[in-house]
C-alpha cells in the first residue's frame, strides 16, 4: 500500500509534510500580498512626519510594545472601547509594524487625540501623577534628550526604498523639523497621530 511507504519512511514523511504546509501557507499569504487592501494605504493614512518618525523610533527603543499593542480586533468589545478595528492599510508605512499582542496597558492604535499633549507629557514623566493605580514606568529622561537631527533624513531615504512615498522636500526639511526637539516632543507627536486617519471612517 502506498500509504505504508510514507508511514515507514520518516524522511519522506517529513518532506511531504513540508510540501503540504507550504501550500497551506502560500494559499494564506499570496492573495493577501496581492490584495490592494493590504498593500495600499487606508483612506487618510499619511507617511509619518520627520518628528513623528523619530518618536516612533523612541517608542520602539523604549520597548513600549512590550505592554501596548496597536491592533484592534474586529470584536465588539474592542471596537466599543477603542474605535474602528485596525485595517492592514493603516500599517503600510510602518516598518516594522507595531501590532503586538501583549496588553499590560491599553491598545494604542487609536490613542491619537484622546488626550492633550500636556496629559501625554505628564503621563510619560510619571504615570501615577495622573493614573494612581498605573504600573507603567515613567520615562523622565526623554525630556532631556535631544533628537539627532542629522540622522532623520537618512532614515526617511531608507524608508523611501521600501515604498514610503517621502518627497524630496520632506527629506530636505527633516533636519530642521526635528532640530532641538526633545525625544519627549517626538514621542508625543507620534502618539498623537496614531489612528487619526480612522476618525472619518464608518
Ligand atoms: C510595564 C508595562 C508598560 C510599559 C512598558 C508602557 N506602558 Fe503605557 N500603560 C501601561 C498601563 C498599565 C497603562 C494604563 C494605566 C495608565 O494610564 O497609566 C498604560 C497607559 C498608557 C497610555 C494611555 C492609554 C489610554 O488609552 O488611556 C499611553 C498613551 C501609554 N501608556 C503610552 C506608553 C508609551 C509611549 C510607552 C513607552 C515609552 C509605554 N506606554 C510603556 C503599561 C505600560
Amino acid at each position: 500500500m502506498k500509504h505504508e511507504v510514507v508511514e515507514k519512511n520518516s524522511a519522506l514523511m517529513g518532506v511531504l509534510i513540508a510540501v503540504v504546509i507550504s501550500i497551506g501557507g502560500l494559499v494564506e499569504i499570496v492573495p493577501l500580498a496581492m490584495s490592494s487592501e493590504a498593500t495600499q494605504p487606508a483612506p487618510g493614512v499619511q507617511p509619518y512626519t520627520a518628528l513623528q518618525l523619530e518618536g516612533r523610533d523612541v517608542y520602539i527603543r523604549e520597548g513600549c510594545y512590550n505592554c501596548h499593542s496597536q491592533m484592534i480586533r474586529p470584536l465588539r468589545g474592542e471596537t466599543e472601547r477603542y474605535g474602528h478595528y485596525s485595517l492592514a492599510g493603516e500599517s503600510v508605512y510602518d516598518h516594522p509594524f507595531q501590532f503586538g499582542s501583549k496588553r499590560t496597558g491599553p491598545d494604542l492604535a487609536r490613542v491619537g487625540g484622546r488626550y492633550s499633549d500636556e496629559w501625554q507629557r505628564r503621563h510619560l514623566l510619571n504615570p501615577r501623577d495622573l493614573v494612581p493605580e498605573s504600573n507603567m514606568p515613567g520615562y523622565p529622561w526623554l525630556e532631556n534628550q535631544v533628537i539627532d537631527a542629522d540622522g532623520t533624513a537618512a532614515k526617511m531615504k531608507a524608508l523611501r526604498m521600501v515604498g514610503v512615498p517621502y518627497t524630496d522636500e520632506q527629506v530636505a526639511g527633516a533636519a530642521d523639523e526635528v532640530r532641538n526637539r526633545s525625544e519627549m516632543d517626538a514621542l508625543i507627536a507620534y502618539l498623537q497621530v496614531l489612528g487619526t486617519a480612522s476618525k472619518g471612517w464608518k
